[in-house]
C-alpha cells in the first residue's frame, strides 16, 4: 500500500511533514516515531499547534483530534485555565527541587475526587505509579507474584509489559482472561499473589476489550479473602470516566490506585493513591527491612502541579466528564447510524473513549462491541485495515490513535462530530471500494 494513490497524495500534500519524517528516521528507530502508537506508514503529520478539539500540522492541515494527548486531555487542548496556571508558575520557577504549596493543593484535590486516597505519592508517569504499587504490595504481603489480565496495558517497563516484549522480565507474573470469576478465584486461592493489577474501564484504553462491571465489583472481596491486594490502574480512567474515576462508576474501593494522564491536565505525571498502611512503607520511619526508597527528579514538579491543580479543580463537579461522555455518545450514535445506513462493516463502541471495529457486524449496539468474540477486537491479522483507516481519516482531517481509537474531550462540539461522521463514512466506504474491507 506504501506507493498507492492515497499514500502519494498524502505525502504530496505534506512536504514539511515528509521532510521532518525523513530526518526523524535517522534518529528514532521506530520508523521515525517516538511512541509505538505514533508509528504509521508513511508517517503521522507533524503537529505544530493545538487548541480545543483541533490540531494543525506543519503544512497547515487542520485535524479534529481524537488522540487527545494519549487520553490525557479530557478538557481539550490548551484549556485556558491550565495554560494560565503553567504560565504563571513558570514565571516563578520551573523546578525548586523542594517542597512547595502546589503539591499539597494538588494532593487535596485528588483526594476530594477519590476518597480511597488516604495517602498519595507523585511520580513522573503512570507506569511508575504502577511499579510502585506492585512494590508496596510485595512489601505488605511478603509475596512476589503478580496477577495480570489479558489485553490490559500498564506501561512498557519490566513486568508491566510482560509477555511479547523482548528483554522484559516475566518472572512472578501470571496473566489470565478477565470476566472469569472462577478462574480468578482459583488463581487467588493459590495464596501466592501479592497483587492483582487490572485496567479500570476494561482492557486497553478503557475497554477496547470490555471487562464486565460485575467482575470489578467481585474483585475486592475475592482479593481480600486470599490476602492479595487490588491495584486498580486508573491512568486512563482516572478523572475521565467520572469525577471519581472508574472506581466510583462500579462502586469499589481498591487498596491501591494508579492515576496519571488527566490528573496532570496535559503535563506528564503519575500518582499512586491508597491505604495509609500500605504507603507507610515510603516513610523513613518504616520498620527496618520494610522501607521503600522513592526518588524521582520529576516528582511533583511545580509546573506540573500547577497544571494538575488547575485541571483537578475543574474536574470536581463532573462537568467536563459529562460533556466528554455526551460528545462520545453523540459520535457513536451518529456514526453507527450513518455506517449502518450505508451498509458499511464498521461500528463504534465504548464510553468517553470510543473504539472502532472493522468487519462483519453481529449485533447493533453503541456501548458494546458489535461482535462477541473478544479476540477479534484485537486481532493482529486485522492491523493493516486499521492502519489504512488511520490514513484515510487523516487525509480527511481526522486524527485517531492507530485508526482504532477516538478519544473524546469536553471540547468536542456537534460540528466536530458531524465532520467526523462524514469523514468516517467516506473513509470506510473508500476501503470497501479498494477491497480492504
Ligand atoms: C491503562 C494505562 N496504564 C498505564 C499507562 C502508562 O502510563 P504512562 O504512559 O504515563 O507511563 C498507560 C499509558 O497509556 C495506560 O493506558
Amino acid at each position: 500500500m506504501e506507493s498507492d494513490d492515497l499514500t502519494r497524495a498524502y505525502i504530496g500534500a505534506r512536504p514539511r511533514s515528509a521532510a521532518l519524517a525523513g530526518r526523524a528516521r535517522g534518529f528514532f528507530a521506530a520508523r521515525g516515531a517516538t511512541h509505538f502508537s505514533r508509528v504509521m506508514a508513511p508517517f503521522r503529520p507533524y503537529i505544530v499547534r493545538a487548541q480545543g478539539a483541533r490540531k494543525w500540522d506543519a503544512d497547515g492541515h487542520e485535524y479534529v483530534d481524537y488522540v487527545m494527548g494519549h487520553g490525557a486531555l479530557i478538557l481539550g487542548h490548551s484549556h485556558p485555565a491550565v495554560i494560565e496556571a503553567i504560565g504563571a508558575q513558570s514565571r516563578l520557577g520551573l523546578h525548586y527541587g523542594d517542597s512547595h504549596p502546589l503539591e499539597v493543593e494538588w494532593a487535596e484535590l485528588i483526594r476530594a475526587l477519590m476518597p480511597a486516597a488516604e495517602r498519595i505519592e507523585f511520580f513522573a508517569s503512570g507506569q511508575e505509579a504502577n511499579q510502585m504499587g506492585i512494590r508496596l504490595a510485595r512489601v505488605a504481603t511478603g509475596r512476589k507474584r503478580l496477577l495480570k489480565f489479558k489485553y490490559n496495558y500498564h506501561g512498557w517497563a519490566d513486568e508491566l509489559a510482560g509477555a511479547g516484549t523482548a528483554g522484559a522480565l516475566e518472572d512472578h507474573i501470571t496473566t489470565i482472561g478477565a470476566n472469569d470469576l472462577e478462574l480468578l478465584e482459583r488463581e487467588l486461592a493459590s495464596g501466592t499473589y501479592a497483587c492483582a493489577l487490572i485496567e479500570g474501564g476494561g482492557g486497553r484504553l478503557s475497554g477496547r476489550v470490555p471487562t464486565d462491571p460485575d467482575f470489578f465489583r467481585a474483585m475486592p472481596g475475592l482479593c481480600e479473602r486470599y490476602g492479595t491486594l487490588l491495584l486498580l490502574d486508573e491512568v486512563v480512567t482516572g478523572f475521565r470516566e467520572a469525577a471519581g474515576g472508574w472506581q466510583s462508576v462500579v462502586g469499589i474501593r481498591p487498596d491501591l490506585t494508579s492515576v496519571g494522564k488527566a490528573a496532570g491536565g496535559g503535563m506528564g505525571c503519575g500518582a499512586l493513591l491508597g491505604r495509609a498502611d500500605l504507603l507507610a512503607a515510603l516513610s523513613p520511619d518504616a520498620p527496618p527491612g520494610r522501607g521503600v526508597l522513592h526518588g524521582g527528579t520529576w516528582n511533583a514538579v511545580p509546573v506540573t502541579c500547577a497544571a494538575g491543580v488547575a485541571a483537578c479543580g475543574l474536574y470536581q463537579d463532573g462537568a467536563p466528564q459529562r460533556a466528554a461522555n455526551a460528545a462520545a455518545a453523540q459520535l457513536r450514535q451518529q456514526a453507527n447510524t450513518s455506517l449502518r445506513r450505508a451498509g458499511l462493516p464498521a461500528r463504534l463502541y465504548g464510553r468517553s473513549i470510543c473504539h472502532i471495529y472493522l468487519g462483519a457486524i453481529e449485533r447493533e449496539t453503541d456501548a458494546d462491541p458489535p461482535v462477541s468474540d473478544t479476540a477479534r477486537l484485537v486481532d493482529p491479522g486485522a492491523a493493516a485495515r486499521y492502519q489504512r483507516l488511520e490514513l484515510q481519516l487523516l487525509t480527511r482531517g481526522i486524527a485517531t490513535t492507530r485508526g482504532e481509537v477516538f478519544t473524546l474531550s469536553a471540547a468536542h462540539s456537534s460540528a466536530d462530530i458531524a465532520l467526523t461522521v462524514e469523514a468516517l463514512t467516506a473513509s470506510v466506504g473508500a476501503m470497501v471500494d479498494e477491497g480492504m474491507l
